[in-house]
């Protein structure tokens, strides 16, 4: 399956997919985690996008797009995959079905993640993530055995840069701005589906499932 979800930074897209492209048995490719790993790892992509990321803007078209076309071409891609973060700007949208379709493919369904400002804001200010594995915890929703140490890995848990409050509230506008308009241009396709996502994880996770049965 060919999937994209979308919806506001907080919205849950990182939690959700990981346990989605499992249960899918494809790679879920996160813009926003490979572009934290080359921000680490001190590449020259890194270095551009963190000038974007700190202050909760978008990294440019181009750039972005370029990078996820070459993620598409990896073998593991071939057969399916679940985009998360990508694409936020209707350009990027019309740029991966013009990829899609010089490969042969398209989208098969585009998954929305509804929840209001006020959650996406709890959720945001709460987050840890795991220097080890990745995974993403919540100082609120989540406990941890020893505070601050990832009980799946033992790694650290540090909070992300542009978590920050000021941040949050650019991230937010950018997100009206520019990505809320993939809602129409997605609609109009017929491939949207969109599902309530606050509640606990797992409730997400099986409306999520659920959505994604009816459309096999
Ligand atoms: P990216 O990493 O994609 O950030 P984002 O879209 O802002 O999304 P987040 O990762 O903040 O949130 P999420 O929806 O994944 O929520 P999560 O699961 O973590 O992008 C970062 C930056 O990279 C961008 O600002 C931009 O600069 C750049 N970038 C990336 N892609 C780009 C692109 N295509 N074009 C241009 N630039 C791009 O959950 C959040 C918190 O809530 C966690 O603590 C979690 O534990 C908790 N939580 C999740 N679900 C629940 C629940 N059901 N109940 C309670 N808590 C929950
Ligand atoms: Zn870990």
């Amino acid at each position: 399956m060919r999937l994209v979800l979308v919806g506001p930074p907080g919205a849950g897209k990182g939690t959700q997919a990981e346990y989605i492209a499992t249960q899918l048995s494809v790679p879920k490719i996160s813009t926003g985690d490979i572009f934290r790993a080359n921000v680490t790892g001190g590449t020259p992509l890194g270095v551009e996008a963190k000038r974007y990321m700190d202050a909760g803007e978008l990294v440019p078209d181009k750039v972005t797009i370029d990078m996820v076309r070459d993620r598409l071409a990896e073998p593991d891609a071939v057969d399916g995959f679940l985009l998360d973060g990508f694409p936020r700007t209707v350009p990027q949208a019309q740029a991966l079905d013009k990829l899609l379709a010089d490969m042969g493919t398209g989208l098969d369904l585009v998954l929305e993640l509804v929840v209001d400002d006020d959650e996406v804001i709890r959720r945001l200010s709460g987050r840890r993530t795991c220097h080890g594995c990745g995974k993403i915890w919540h100082v609120e929703f989540d406990r941890t055995e020893v505070e601050g140490v990832c009980d799946r890995c033992g790694g650290e848990l540090y909070q992300r840069d542009d978590d920050k409050a000021e941040t949050i509230a650019t991230r937010l506008e950018v997100y009206n701005r520019e990505t809320a308009p993939l809602i129409g241009f997605y609609g109009n396709t017929g491939k949207l589906v969109g599902i309530d996502a606050t509640g606990p994880v797992e409730d997400v996770t099986a409306r999520a499932l659920d959505a994604l049965s009816s459309y096999e």
